[in-house]
């Protein structure tokens, strides 16, 4: 990149009217780059504050219906859902996570009848909303969370789910070999045209906990997830990670958490030219929130300027908690 050197070049020059910077803006957020994640619950009319998550809810199944008709109202393209299993469904295997019937395939159902085929609905693949122990994955005798014989379920739990009617199913339980399984028994159920977004470079990261809050998870594990999701010190293992699931057949790749990896969202987005999504996770919403209630800065600004920082990372898109406030700004 060349310029002339000083006065010939003046980077304020285009600086200084609103007009003019409009008009060199590089990067443009809209509502249509955000996926809203979505907590639901048992019951009918039911709202849940999540204390760790002010201003997010559990909806039972009729009032997730409502937020998703509120997306399309706010031209946010995509929902994500995450149930809460009530404590009697769940078990050391997550056999709740196979039931046609369980939450998610209400709820499911629920937006697509609301909303018909104007939204699309992301499902998360992995089994904590639904063990008893709050891992992603079934356990061996000591505890280990085992990888050949999860896979086999999360196959299972993928096809439910696609069968009940998921646009886009994410794997997030982080096990080797899932995106390959998942999209052989997807075509092989007549779903070929449903989506996989791999949850591809996901750390073992403190960033989780008020959404283990929300799905009821977090007082139920025990230890962490450190065998199977990153170790946030590893850049290089993240490219190999999301090397394997393109080659194993996903449509698009996601990084999480978010802000403290950006460096892997861009050199994502520059080796493999692929659709790279950020996830905002749950404690990185809780920390702007509670940064603007300690009177930080302006809540509206800090969480525009941070969905910006990752479209200009390199994102197609952003999962975020704050995907309804955000299309509210952007739609003025
Ligand atoms: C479950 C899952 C987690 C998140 C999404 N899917 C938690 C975890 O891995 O423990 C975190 C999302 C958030 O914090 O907002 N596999």
């Amino acid at each position: 990149m060349t310029s002339a050197s000083y006065p010939a070049t003046r980077l304020r020059r285009t600086r200084a009217t609103a007009w003019s910077r409009a008009m060199h803006r590089e990067t443009l957020l809209t509502p249509a780059d955000l996926i809203w994640p979505l907590f639901v619950t048992d019951g009918a009319g039911v709202e849940e504050p999540i204390a760790s998550l002010p201003g997010v809810s559990r909806w039972s199944v009729d009032g997730i219906a409502k937020r998703a008709k509120e997306a399309l109202d706010l031209g946010i393209p995509c929902v994500a859902l995450f149930p809460n299993t009530q404590p009697d469904r769940r078990s050391d295997d997550g056999a709740e996570a196979l039931n046609p019937d369980n939450l998610m395939c209400r709820a499911i159902k629920a937006v697509r009848d609301a909303c018909g085929s104007d939204v699309g609905i992301l499902t998360d693949v992995a089994l904590d909303p639904y063990t008893s122990h709050g891992q992603d994955g079934l356990l061996d005798d000591r505890g280990y969370v085992v990888n050949d014989d999860t896979v086999a379920v999360l196959v299972d739990q993928a096809v439910n789910q696609a069968n009940a009617g998921a646009d886009i199913i994410a794997p997030s339980d982080m096990m080797d070999g899932r995106v390959r399984a998942i999209r052989m028994a997807l075509e092989m159920n007549d779903h070929p045209n449903v989506q996989i977004m791999a949850y591809s470079a996901k750390y073992a990261s403190a960033f989780y906990g008020p959404f283990r809050d929300a799905v009821g998870s977090g007082g139920l594990l025990k230890g962490d997830k450190k065998s199977y999701q990153m170790d946030p010190a590893n850049g290089d293992e993240a490219m190999r990670e999301i090397a394997m699931d393109i080659s194993e057949g996903a449509d698009s790749v996601m990084v999480k958490p978010g802000l403290a990896y950006l460096d892997i969202i861009w050199r994502a987005k520059e080796r493999f030219g692929v659709p790279v999504f950020a996830y905002q996770v749950s404690g990185e919403y809780a920390l702007i929130e509670a940064g603007a209630a300690a009177g930080v800065a302006d809540r509206d600004a800090l969480l525009m300027e941070k969905l910006l920082g990752f479209k200009r990372a390199g994102c197609s898109g952003v999962l975020t908690y704050h995907a309804p406030v955000a299309a509210r700004l952007l739609n003025g």
